[in-house]
């Protein structure tokens, strides 16, 4: 089995937007580069959003403008609204993604605006993206619980991805935004979407709040995904979520497709001075499950250089 995964890289933005230190642009860049050179090739480097509702995520405009060059990387944005999809465009970027949670008050919360009035909104922005020749992306948020409405049915993630397909989203992002999915609720979702996911058009975002997230990631690849959302060091959460805490480490992601025979084109030892990297940047401690051990290896290996 040497089939291929894309691990999506969602610390820039999900990470950081929930730091108490806010980053400069030119941290940011570090920060992107560090995750370059793990052979990581697909982020989310931030977001077009309101600078008074994230301040961690102003400047993004001026990060774009900066992002490396590095061979087949796709970096891409996130965006809540209009005002946000013509800021992304006008900074250049060809990949955005939308938020559609799943529920009414979390739609309200993170946006302000009713859960029919974002999926219009998200909906039309899919089929502007399309017009425009960018990759249409979108998250389907509070997938499988909520903060404020408990459990978020199943059928209506379902009804609200394929909606989403209908308009034109090359992606559709199942997230468990605050880490509260377990590998049945996974595949309650998943199953009914086969289809979607076997096309290679369905992703998956797990944050590691209950210890769950390589579960998840397991039950979603039984159901046919072939791309996951994690944060390096499991840095992030939702600052409008409460107990949205840490995403899915990537070096636990990577570690664990790498040794199925899956690839990545991510050398998991690397990840280990990237983990270093943003600890310094962010001021926080940092590392995934399995860090400490990939630590020990990455300094034999060096000490063996
Ligand atoms: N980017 C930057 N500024 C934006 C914006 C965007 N995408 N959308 C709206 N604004 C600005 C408006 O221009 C306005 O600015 P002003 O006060 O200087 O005139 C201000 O934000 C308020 O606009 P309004 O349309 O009334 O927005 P709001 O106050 O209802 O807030 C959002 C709506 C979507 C802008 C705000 O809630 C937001 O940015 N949320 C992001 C949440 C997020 O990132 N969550 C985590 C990821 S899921
Ligand atoms: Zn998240």
């Amino acid at each position: 089995m040497s089939e291929r995964i894309v691990v999506n890289e969602v610390g820039p933005r999900d990470g950081l937007q929930s730091q108490g230190k806010t980053l400069t642009v030119e941290q940011r860049l570090q920060m992107i580069q560090a995750l370059l050179d793990t052979g990581i090739r697909s982020i989310e480097v931030g977001s077009f959003v309101s600078p008074k509702a994230v301040p961690q995520m102003a400047g993004t405009g001026e990060l774009f403008v900066r992002l490396p060059m590095a061979d087949q990387v796709t970096y891409s944005a996130l965006i809540p609204n209009a005002k946000g999809y013509e800021l992304a465009r006008a900074a250049g970027a060809r990949s955005v993604a939308v938020v559609l949670s799943a529920t009414e008050t979390m739609n309200q919360r993170n946006i302000r605006m009713s859960l029919d009035r974002t999926t219009a909104v998200c909906l039309e922005l899919m089929q502007q993206a399309r017009r425009d020749g960018v990759e249409a992306r979108a998250y389907v948020a509070v997938a499988f619980e909520c903060p404020f409405e408990g459990v978020t049915p199943a059928e209506r993630v379902i009804d609200l991805t394929q909606r989403l397909f209908e308009a034109g989203a090359d992606k559709v992002i199942i997230a468990d935004t605050i880490g509260a999915a377990n590998p049945s609720a996974v595949r309650r979702v998943l199953d009914p979407l086969q289809r979607f996911a076997n096309e290679g058009w369905l992703s998956c975002h797990f944050h590691d709040t209950r210890g769950m997230a390589l579960a998840n990631v397991l039950a979603s690849l039984e159901a046919g995904v072939r791309e996951f959302d994690s944060s390096i060091g499991g840095l992030g959460g939702c600052p409008f979520s409460p107990g949205a805490t840490g995403n899915l480490a990537t070096e636990d992601l990577v570690l664990m497709l790498n040794a199925m025979g899956l690839e990545t084109g991510i050398d998991s030892l690397k990840l280990v001075n990237a983990v270093r990297q943003v600890q310094e940047l962010t001021e926080t401690p940092l590392g995934g499950h399995c860090f400490r051990w990939l630590q020990r290896q990455a300094d034999q290996e060096a000490s063996h250089a």
